[in-house]
């Protein structure tokens, strides 16, 4: 205790910050939540069997939902610099490049990260990530112009999607759009997935609304989705940072 004691001490004297040691014994310790949070849709999510299964019958279904759902909510947006959030195994980030001049991958997971590097090899335009789970530590500040997310924040954790939201505002260039496809499920709060309809987390539209007006991004559009024999399980919201 006394050595962390020390150590956070040393931490403040180098942030020359007015923190008192309990002010960042707090900040680190959100910060290990957010991180534990994260892990829960990360471990689930981890590419073994079952995953290498989802990502290759997802990768079928791919073209007929980005014809019919995802292209039209994503007309008059600009892909000079998009992010994919929760890249998978790059299913999203194929079509992403049909017109982005230039995509970064992101997971929580190394080994997709690790798959992506392989299947986007001769691909300069890609760039990776490798997230903790709830920032964008990396991307510089006001340089993306999409940030993209589909089929995986709906297992995010509600404070998970806070913590992104505010990283979306830092990394978007003014004017700047998210297309974020996210949960609509309200029936269990607590943040657990386990046994819930397609792993669905506590979220609704009003409160993605309410955290992204928080942020500083404005809602320009939802549109709510049924999904896998669910009615109005989902929810595609597509927000906006502010020109100024
Ligand atoms: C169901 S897969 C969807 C992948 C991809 N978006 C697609 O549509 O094929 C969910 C992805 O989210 C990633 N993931 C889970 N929690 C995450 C987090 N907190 N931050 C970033 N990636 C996360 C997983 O590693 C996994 O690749």
């Amino acid at each position: 205790m006394n050595s962390k004691r020390t150590m956070l001490g040393r931490l403040a004297g180098l942030l020359r910050r007015p923190y008192s040691v309990p002010q960042l014994q707090g900040v680190l310790s959100e910060a290990n939540e957010l991180v534990r949070l994260a892990q829960k849709s990360g471990q689930t999510d981890r590419c073994g069997e079952g995953q290498r299964r989802y990502h290759i019958d997802a990768e079928s279904a791919m073209e007929v939902q980005w014809q019919t759902l995802i292209l039209p909510l994503l007309q008059g947006m600009d892909f000079s610099v998009v992010v994919d959030l929760a890249a998978g195994y790059g299913r999203n980030t194929v079509k992403l490049l049909e017109h982005a001049g230039e995509v970064i991958v992101v997971d929580i997971n190394r080994e997709c990260i690790e798959y992506c590097q392989r299947r986007f090899a001769n691909d300069k335009q890609v760039k990776y990530l490798h997230t903790d789970g709830a920032s964008l530590k990396g991307i510089a500040d006001s340089t993306v112009t999409l940030m993209y997310s589909f089929d995986a924040m709906v297992h995010f954790d509600s404070d998970v999607v806070r913590a992104y939201l505010l990283e979306f505002v830092r990394v978007l260039r003014p004017g700047g759009r998210c297309f974020c496809h996210h949960s609509n499920f309200v029936e269990r709060p607590g943040g657990t997935i386990e046994g819930l309809p397609h792993s669905r987390n506590f979220m609704s539209a009003e409160l993605f609304a309410h955290y992204s007006l928080k942020a500083g991004l404005s809602v320009r559009q939802q549109r709510i989705l049924d999904w896998g024999g669910y009615s109005k399980l989902d929810c595609i919201s597509i927000l906006e940072k502010p020109l100024a």
